[in-house]
């Protein structure tokens, strides 16, 4: 096996993803491996296993790690998908069995005998939530938790969302990750907060003096955030159906937009500055009532949803909501904020529209019509950019406004848009560098939770709303 040098300053590290043979690992995290490999991104002596309880032997491993990759034609260089595989191997093992961590830990200790070097450990939790506690104690007993040097070598551990599968569990699995780990080994996942077009809306949002004054209640009516997807469960039925959307995207993904949209300025770009700021923020979300649920909140549910693989036959889980709240501050206070996402919707499109208060056009619209409204909208994916819609004088004669649109997309430089990082692999080489800025921590996780926590208790009286595939809008 050779390795490569082209980041010679990073240490050994041995990545172990437990549920290799999962969704998440197959679709985001072993790509985004493979993207940082060919980027010459990880280190020279890097090793990957994969722990799992299906059994394999050497060569059936290998095929399913390829078939996963979804290699495209052209997208790779076959040497370098031979020389990542070379890095890969696997580690069977019931998530429950102490033996199986002995095993692990063996595994560890002789790559680093071979290596000569105590590496660095980064766990990586690709498996559905209700697993995290058991996984973590078996690794604490067998103790895969302690650095095996003080100086050189440390522990990481990268755990996905959802962070818990209610607010109780979510501060149980908080309390047993700090008593195993300092905050700085613990990565929590919202791989919307890696994607660079999310980033792209705090340096716009803190750069631009013509809109940075105008960020508040006294110019901004409402603000609107979309994740449609065209996608129903896809194959992960059983695991949806046991969440539902408000718990799959809407306590981490849209409240996570929300935060970066509305949050103050942080005393720096970076770390714990931009974390707290973003955690002050979803603090401050109005919580559900009873007596208005039925105003702010919808639930839906698309046709054939529960003939999909894997969903119980009569289930009642939610693949489409539409939230409105606020924000208790200065700054927002009285602003209605939107949160909106669905399976199977008729686009994929993560968006966030931001609406200024509408001004009478100069002159009157030119379509007749009253609206002279600026909006600004944030395109997360896919067409990344910024657009931004405005007013000018219909040329002529006549005293007439009409709209028009001032653009920037990723896609209109190639240059930029190979710049642009696939999330995960931004995710990763973040772990790799200790960088957490762009996880959530617990004070976020804690305050979405809250805010979810108010919407599950005071939902049961709302009806599900039945949507057909493709639908544009629902209730
Ligand atoms: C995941 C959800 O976290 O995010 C999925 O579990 C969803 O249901 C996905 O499809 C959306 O992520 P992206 O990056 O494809 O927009």
């Amino acid at each position: 096996m050779k390795g490569i040098e082209l980041t010679p300053a990073l240490h050994p590290t041995i990545f172990v993803i437990f549920g290799i043979t999962g969704d998440l690992a197959g679709r985001k995290l072993l790509p985004a491996l493979l993207g940082l490999y060919a980027k010459k991104m990880l280190p020279s002596r890097f090793a990957v296993i994969g722990f799992s309880r299906r059994t394999f032997n050497r060569e059936e491993f290998r095929e399913l790690i390829r078939s996963r990759l979804n290699i495209q034609p052209g997208q790779f260089k076959e040497e370098d998908v031979k020389h990542f595989l070379d890095h890969i191997s696997y580690e069977q093992g019931m998530f429950d069995n102490a033996n199986a961590y002995e095993q692990l830990a063996n595994k560890l200790k002789k790559i680093d005998a071979e290596w000569g070097q105590c590496s660095n450990k980064l766990f990586h939790l690709s498996v559905p939530p209700n697993l995290y506690q058991g996984i973590l104690n078996r690794l604490a007993q067998s103790k895969l938790t302690i650095p095996c040097a003080d100086q050189s070598g440390w522990t990481r551990i990268l755990i996905e969302k959802p962070f818990g599968n209610n607010i109780e569990i979510a501060r149980a699995l908080d309390k047993l990750l700090g008593s195993l780990f300092k905050e700085k080994q613990i990565f929590r996942i919202d791989h919307y907060l890696a994607k660079e077009a999310l980033q792209n809306i705090v340096a716009f949002r803190f750069t631009n003096s013509i809109f940075e004054p105008l960020w508040c209640r006294k110019y901004i009516e409402k603000i609107h955030i979309k994740l449609f997807e065209r996608e129903g469960v896809e194959g992960r039925g059983a695991f949806y159906d046991s969440l539902g959307a408000l718990k799959d995207v809407g306590q981490n993904h849209l409240l996570q937009m929300l935060s970066l949209v509305t949050m103050e300025r942080p005393l720096s770009f970076v770390g714990d500055d931009i974390r707290y700021e973003r955690a002050r923020v979803l603090a401050r979300l109005s919580k559900m009532k009873f007596r208005t649920i039925d105003k702010m909140f919808v639930k839906g549910q698309y046709r054939g949803y529960s003939s999909e693989n894997g969903v119980s036959r009569d289930s009642q889980t939610e693949t489409y909501i539409r939230v409105k709240t606020s924000i208790r501050n200065a700054r927002w206070k009285n602003v209605p904020i939107y949160l909106e996402s669905g399976k199977s919707m008729g686009e994929t499109k993560t968006a966030i529209d931001i609406y200024f208060k509408n001004n009478p056009p100069a002159g009157g619209a030119a379509d007749g019509g009253k609206s002279g409204q600026n909006i600004l909208t944030f395109r997360i994916q896919p067409n990344e950019g910024i657009k931004i819609k405005f007013f000018v004088k219909v040329p002529g004669y006549e005293w007439k406004s009409e709209p028009r649109t001032l653009k920037f997309n990723y896609n209109d430089n190639p240059s930029l848009s190979l710049i642009v990082l696939n999330d995960y692999e931004r995710l990763i080489h973040d772990a790799f560098a200790g960088d957490q800025t762009l996880f959530a921590s617990t004070d976020e996780i804690m305050a979405s939770w809250r805010f979810v926590t108010s919407i599950l208790e005071n939902w049961g009286k709302l009806p599900l709303v039945i949507y057909e595939k493709g639908a544009r809008e629902v209730g």
